[in-house]
C-alpha cells in the first residue's frame, strides 16, 4: 500500500513549506572575515562538553559553499529557508562596531534565496552569544537585554524589507535550563537562579526588540521559536497527573505564558522560591507585545513519571538515534493545547525532523524512518488545521546534517547528507520525497 495515500495535500494557499538550519551548526568559518568568538567556540573548547570532541570551525563548510547551498535549497522547490545569524560574526564583540564582511554573507544569502524564489526565514539569535558578552555576564546580566536590542535593530536595518520573517530567540528554554541550569550546553553554568534571570531576560529582548523595530518602521513580520514537547502522565495516578502538569508550566507555560498572558505561571514561581527571577516593573508588558506569528519546534513528548525518570525503551515506540520517542500525535496535542489557552497568532513548525543512521550507498541514502517521521508529523500538522489551529507552514530539520551540539556530528538530522571527509552534499531519499510532496501540495494550490 501507498503509504502517502491517507496523507493531505491541501492546505491554505499560502502555506509555506520550508527547511531549517543555525549558523553555528552549518557555517564554520570561525576565524574568518573579522567574526568574533560565539560562547560555543569556547564551550566545544573546553574537555568533555562535546560528545566527539568536535568543534564549530569547519561544520558543513556553508560559509564558502554558500552558491551552491542556495541552488540546493531552490532544487528542493521549497517556499522558505530558515536559517539564523551568527551574532559575533556581523558584531564581534556584541556591541558597537559592526562587520561588514559578516553582513555582506548575510545580504548575498537573503538576495541569493529572493532570486531563486525562496522566502527568507531569519533567526537573530540561535544560541551563539558574543564570547565578549558573556564575559560580561551574559544572558544573565540586564545590559545584554539592550545590546541585542540594537543588534536586531542593526540587522533590521540592513536586512529587515527582504525578510519574510524575523524571529527574535529560538528555543529560550535551552539556552537558559541546558546553558545555565544543567550546563550541558553553552556556556555551561550550573545554577537555577542564573537560569531563570537569562529567561526573564531572553524573553524581554524579545519583547523590546519588537517595540523597537516597530518604532523603526519594520513590516516583516515579528515573532519566536519555542520548542515545546506534549507532556503526558506515565500513569493515571495523581502522583503523575500532578508532575505532568508542573513539568508542563515549567517546559511550556513559563515561556508562552508571559507572551501571551503576560505572567509566569504561580506554581513555578512557588517552587523557584528564593531563585524566581529579578523583575523590574514594566517587564511584563514588554514581554507580551502582540507576536505576528509564533514558531514551534517539536520533536517528541515528554512521558511524567513521579516514581522516577520515565523509561523511553520500554514505551512500545520506536525511538531516533537521540532516543527519542517518536510521537506524532503530540505534535497535534500541543497545538490544540495552545489554541485552547491562548489566542494565538499564524503558528510555524519552525523544526521537526529525526536523526537516524545514515549511510551512503552507491551515491544514495534509503532513509525511510526520517521519511515516515515527516509524513506523520506533517499529518499531525494538518490535523491540528483541520481543528482550527491557524498553522501557517512547516520547516523540516534540517536542510544537511550538522553540528547537534553536544552530540557532535554524529548524529544526523539532515534530508541531504554530508560527508565530513569531503563536505559532498548527497540528497537522501527523503529530500526526494519532501520535494515531490511539496510539489503536490503546490499543484492542488
Ligand atoms: C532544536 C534546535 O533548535 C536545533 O538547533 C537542533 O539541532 C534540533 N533541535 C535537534 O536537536
Amino acid at each position: 500500500m501507498n503509504p502517502d495515500a491517507d496523507l493531505p495535500r491541501q492546505f491554505p494557499p499560502d502555506f509555506v513549506w520550508g527547511v531549517a538550519t543555525s549558523a553555528f551548526q552549518i557555517e564554520g568559518a570561525a576565524r574568518e572575515d573579522g567574526k568574533g568568538e560565539s560562547i560555543w567556540d569556547r564551550f566545544c573548547r573546553q574537555p568533555g562538553t562535546i560528545a566527539d570532541a568536535s568543534n564549530g570551525d569547519t561544520a558543513c563548510d556553508h560559509y564558502h559553499r554558500l552558491e551552491s547551498d542556495l541552488d540546493l535549497i531552490a532544487s528542493l522547490g521549497v517556499d522558505a529557508y530558515r536559517f539564523s545569524i551568527s551574532w559575533p560574526r556581523v558584531q564581534p564583540l556584541g556591541h558597537g562596531a559592526w562587520n561588514e564582511a559578516g553582513l555582506a554573507f548575510y545580504e548575498r544569502l537573503v538576495d541569493g534565496l529572493l532570486r531563486r524564489g525562496v522566502q527568507p526565514h531569519l533567526t537573530l539569535n540561535h544560541w551563539d552569544l558574543p564570547q565578549a558578552l558573556q564575559d560580561q555576564g551574559g544572558w544573565a546580566a540586564r545590559s545584554t537585554v539592550h545590546h541585542f536590542v540594537a543588534y536586531a535593530r542593526g540587522i533590521h536595518r540592513r536586512l529587515g524589507s527582504r525578510l519574510a520573517t524575523l524571529t527574535t530567540h529560538n528555543e529560550p528554554w535551552v539556552m537558559a535550563v541546558l546553558g545555565h541550569e544543567k550546563g550541558q550546553f553553552a556556556p555551561g553554568v550550573k545554577n537555577r537562579q542564573t537560569a531563570s534571570q537569562v529567561a526573564h531576560h531572553l524573553l524581554l529582548s524579545h519583547g523590546l526588540a519588537l517595540q523597537a523595530l516597530r518604532a523603526d518602521g519594520c513590516r516583516t513580520k515579528l515573532g519566536i521559536v519555542l520548542n515545546l514537547g506534549h507532556h503526558e502522565p506515565a500513569t493515571g495516578s495523581p502522583e503523575d497527573a500532578a508532575l505532568a502538569r508542573l513539568e508542563d508550566a515549567r517546559g511550556r507555560r513559563w515561556y508562552a505564558d508571559p507572551l501571551f498572558l503576560g505572567r509566569y505561571p504561580q506554581e513555578v514561581l512557588d517552587e523557584l522560591g528564593p531563585d524566581a527571577p529579578v523583575v523590574q516593573p514594566g517587564d511584563m508588558d514588554h514581554i507580551a507585545t502582540p507576536l505576528d506569528y509564533l514558531g514551534i519546534n517539536y520533536y517528541s513528548r515528554t512521558v511524567s513519571s513521579a516514581a522516577g525518570p520515565f523509561d523511553v525503551t520500554k514505551s512500545g515506540l520506536k525511538l531516533t538515534e537521540m532516543g527519542w520517542e517518536i510521537y506524532p500525535r503530540g505534535l497535534t496535542e500541543v497545538l490544540l493545547t495552545l489554541h485552547r489557552d491562548y489566542t494565538l497568532p499564524p503558528v510555524y513548525i519552525t523544526e521537526n525532523g529525526g536523526a537516524f543512521p545514515d549511510a551512503v550507498v552507491n551515491g544514495q541514502v534509503h532513509d525511510a524512518d526520517r521519511t515516515d517521521y515527516l509524513r506523520t508529523h506533517i499529518a499531525a500538522t494538518a490535523a491540528a488545521l483541520a481543528q482550527g489551529v491557524p498553522m501557517a507552514g512547516y520547516m523540516v530539520w534540517s536542510l544537511m546534517d550538522n553540528f547537534e551540539w553536544a552530540s557532535g556530528y554524529a548524529k544526523r538530522f539532515g534530508i541531504v547528507h554530508v560527508d565530513y571527509a569531503t563536505l559532498q552534499r548527497t540528497p537522501k531519499d527523503s529530500a526526494h520525497w519532501y520535494r515531490s510532496f511539496v510539489a503536490q501540495c503546490h499543484a492542488l494550490r
